[in-house]
């Protein structure tokens, strides 16, 4: 395994390299697949490439962008990471978990990740939006594994609140004042590519879980590691396998993301103009 001082330089880099181009900000948005429309509302934009940041690679995910756009919510500025790196695009652990130490680094203490998913609970809906209260990982890594970088976070980082509870509240009275519905349950990281099988699912639902998905899971590890505030809401754009007499498509969950867009954005939106 590689020694962690050749990736915090990796991270350093990408730090260096953003710093003298974007103001500060305390707070950093990672957007799902279809979820980008909170970086289309941000004034006083600056766009970075992730081709052009040093050590981010290319999101190869059709709905994931690939900028990194630094903006204002009502003058409150903020990093929106628009495209992250999945795990199942072959990137390995410390990759997949870049872009949150290259936030924290930057000086961000709060990490607002969204998601698209599938729904386990059969009281959700496609379009749903559900705040995650608590995740269990079962993507077969953690990238916190290999040398741990004790300025980043200590060695056994504990996860009994892997998503905040104030922010969770916050959302939640957000959201009833919007009148929008949002759920609350726990995320269950698969690995992906392929779709989980209808036995899969049935297993995750036993295990607690009220939706499935391929991402968010290593980036609150990582960003409870470094001490970061998360907030994880997801978008339910399909009900997982099994559930209903029809197959998964990744053209469904983008479509559904994309109606959920408008609600999901004035959401976040609210929520980071009150932290
Ligand atoms: N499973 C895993 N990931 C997903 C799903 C799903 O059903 N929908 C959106 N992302």
């Amino acid at each position: 395994m590689e020694d962690i001082m050749l990736e915090v330089k990796r991270v350093k880099q990408a730090a260096d390299y953003l710093r003298p181009r974007l103001p500060r900000a305390d707070i950093a948005v990672v957007l799902g697949s279809g979820l980008a429309e909170l970086a289309n509302m941000l004034e006083d934009r600056i766009v970075v490439d992730y081709k052009d940041i040093p050590n981010f690679p290319q999101p190869t995910v059709m709905g994931h962008g690939g900028q990194l756009i630094c903006g204002k919510v009502d003058g409150k500025t903020i990093y929106a990471f628009s495209g992250r790196f999945h795990y199942y695009e072959g990137h390995d652990p410390w990759t997949v978990v870049r872009h949150v130490r290259v936030m924290a680094e930057l000086g961000c203490s709060t990490l607002i990740l969204t998601n698209a998913s599938g729904g386990v609970n059969t009281g959700f809906d496609p379009g749903d939006l559900m705040l995650i209260t608590d995740h269990i990982n079962l993507m077969g890594f953690n990238p916190l594994r290999g040398g741990n970088y004790e300025p980043w976070g200590t060695r056994f980082p504990d996860m009994s609140e892997g998503y905040d509870r104030e922010y969770r509240e916050l959302a939640l009275k957000v959201a009833a004042e919007q009148g929008i519905t949002l759920r609350q349950g726990v995320y269950c990281g698969f690995a992906g590519p392929s779709f989980e099988t209808p036995a899969e699912i049935r297993m995750a639902r036993f295990l607690g879980a009220d939706a499935v998905g391929m991402s968010t899971v290593p980036e609150t590890l990582a960003a409870r590691h470094l001490g970061l505030r998360v907030l994880g809401i997801s978008c339910v754009t399909n009900m997982a396998a099994g559930i209903l007499e029809q197959k998964l498509t990744h053209e469904e969950v983008f479509a559904t993301g994309k109606l959920a867009e408008k609600r999901f954005s004035a959401l976040l939106a609210e929520i980071i103009r009150r932290i």
